[in-house]
């Protein structure tokens, strides 16, 4: 318990230097003043920090995405329709497929031709059961481009060969004149499929291949010289394709240094547009024992405290990238984080199945606010995972599906997208739960194409409600997402308990006033 109460107090004094002001603490019921700074000019939020990851893990594609043509449940082309429109709504910037582990074990050519003639293989990452193979890349495309989203695609670096890599690329990219293109017409989709962002395997320092960080090294150099896209639209600019090498995982930083400094000395047959970060919030210990519901406030502060650690871990590895990459060519990509808890009990423990609560919500909305404050650097970001899988957006069983805290936070959080970062200036206050003191508030504001300012605010106290106001701003409205307990879930009886509900700010003094309650999350439009 001793070092965890440390962590706490660093994390307090960081959202108090991030607010540059020099008081911690506010009384309990004190009101917060934020203050935004929309004539700074901040980074853009690249959408993609609001990134999914999809692996074939548990009821994570089977089940969650793919039923196939001739299930009862309504799809389109074997893909659940009630999945594809609940996705819609969050303007899903990029999918990651196919792992995670998966990744480093797929073959891609097992995936594609009549689906009958598919190999099946054992998931031996995830529980050890049969894979069909019958969700490869044409389905999971169709599925991509169903929800509008873009494809990032992990290639198996651990299992694999860079041709194979090669290869699988340009049956996705190249236009019509190559074997592959045509192999690829042939199977149904004369059209080159885009891919944008390209994973250099993953994790590679265990399930990926269990690789010394140099090992890694020089085979990512590898894959990454072979590794071309084959359509010259996706070459360059903005188009071009990112390829993004695996960095380190949590507090252990040593692939990132040896990726960036073989990056810093490149020749020009490869190279990299970024590196990769995964941290998962599990509350201490591994393997993750934190219960998903049935919890109070010491265990919903202690994953809070955890949780908030990601800002320090950001600085960490942008700290290596300055050293070797001042001019921030590379962007990190944060593209495995959440809330890692128990499994469901009953289910089977290698499909990582939980529930999601309103604690998740909370998780969700520090951990975008914090992306969005590196927005410099961190430029993707893929919450694990989509549907089923860890916090998921979606719970699905059968025919049945239900939408979760998390799923709501990134609604609210559309407006985000591709907005300019404005300061804000705050005083974050503190909560005590025992010896533990956590940042009361968080605040987070933007500016989006149209000129519209946005705010998140966060109340992160279980117990108390609180009051923001605003400077400089005469009206707010927007939602609030709250719950009975920080433990509420929603449940396929029980679908709406954790929903959002419109919120609006009243003018008050020289600003407006929004009330926000205990454990919630707020998103609003604020106007003079
Ligand atoms: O998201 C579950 C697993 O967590 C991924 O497959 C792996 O990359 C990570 O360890």
């Amino acid at each position: 318990m001793k070092p965890i109460a440390k962590k706490f107090r660093t994390v307090l004094l960081a959202a108090t230097f991030a607010a540059g002001l020099s008081v911690p603490a506010l009384a309990k019921d004190a009101s917060v003043e934020v203050a935004i700074d929309t004539a700074t000019t901040g980074p853009v939020i690249d959408k993609h920090i609001f990134g999914q990851f999809a692996e074939h893990l548990g009821t994570g594609i089977y089940g969650g995405v793919w039923v196939g043509k001739d299930s009862p449940i309504p799809n389109v082309r074997g893909i659940r329709t009630d999945v594809v429109t609940a996705l819609k709504a969050l303007k899903v910037p990029n999918v990651r497929w196919p792992g995670g582990c998966f990744a480093d074990e797929y073959h891609w050519r097992d995936g594609i031709g009549p689906a009958d003639k598919r190999r099946v293989q054992i998931n031996t990452n995830w529980g050890g059961v049969p894979e069909s193979n019958a969700f490869g890349t044409h389905e999971f495309m169709d599925f991509a481009e169903q929800i509008g989203s873009e494809a990032y695609i992990s290639v198996n670096i651990g299992s694999g060969t860079a041709a194979e890599a090669s290869a699988w690329i340009e049956y996705m990219t190249a236009e019509k004149d190559t074997t592959l293109a045509k192999e690829r017409a042939a199977n149904g989709h004369p059209a080159p499929w885009k891919v944008p962002i390209l994973g250099l395997g993953n994790e590679n320092w265990g399930c990926g291949g269990a690789m010394s960080a140099d090992h890694y090294v020089e085979e990512m150099k590898r894959f990454a010289n072979f590794t071309r896209n084959f359509n010259p639209a996706q070459r360059e600019g903005a188009a071009r394709m990112k390829r993004i090498a695996v960095g380190w995982d949590s507090d252990k930083l040593d692939y990132t240094e040896e990726v960036m400094k073989a990056w810093s000395t490149h020749v020009y047959s490869w190279d990299i547009e970024g590196v990769s970060l995964h941290k998962y919030t599990v509350g201490g210990g591994w393997p993750p024992v934190r219960p998903a519901t049935g919890f109070g406030n010491d265990e919903y502060a202690l994953m809070i405290a955890d949780t908030l650690t990601m800002d320090t871990l950001l600085k960490k590895q942008k700290a290596i990238m300055d050293k070797y990459d001042p001019a921030k060519k590379l962007l990190i990509a944060v593209d495995e984080w959440g809330a890692w808890l128990a499994p469901t009990p009953g289910s089977n423990p290698g499909f990582l199945q939980q529930q999601n609560s309103m604690r998740d919500g909370v998780i969700a909305a520090l951990n975008l606010n914090i992306f969005a404050r590196h927005a410099d650097r961190v430029k993707i970001a893929n919450i694990a995972q989509m549907i089923n899988v860890l916090q998921a957006m979606i719970l699905t069983d059968g025919s049945k599906m239900v939408l979760t805290p998390t799923y709501h936070v990134f609604k609210m959080y559309v407006p985000f997208q591709d907005a300019q970062f404005a300061p804000v200036k705050f005083a974050a206050g503190e909560y005590t739960v025992g010896d533990r003191k956590l940042p009361r508030v968080d605040a987070m504001a933007a500016k989006d194409k149209g000129g519209q300012v946005w705010v998140s605010l966060v109340n992160v106290d279980p117990d108390a409600g609180t009051s923001v106001t605003i400077p400089g701003f005469r009206s707010a409205s927007g939602e609030v997402l709250t719950a009975p307990k920080v433990d509420s879930v929603n449940t396929f009886a029980a679908p709406s308990v954790v929903a959002p509900k419109a919120i609006s700010g009243k003018a008050a003094g020289g600003g407006v006033t929004i009330a926000l309650p205990p454990r919630s999350v707020t998103v609003v439009k604020v106007s003079k």
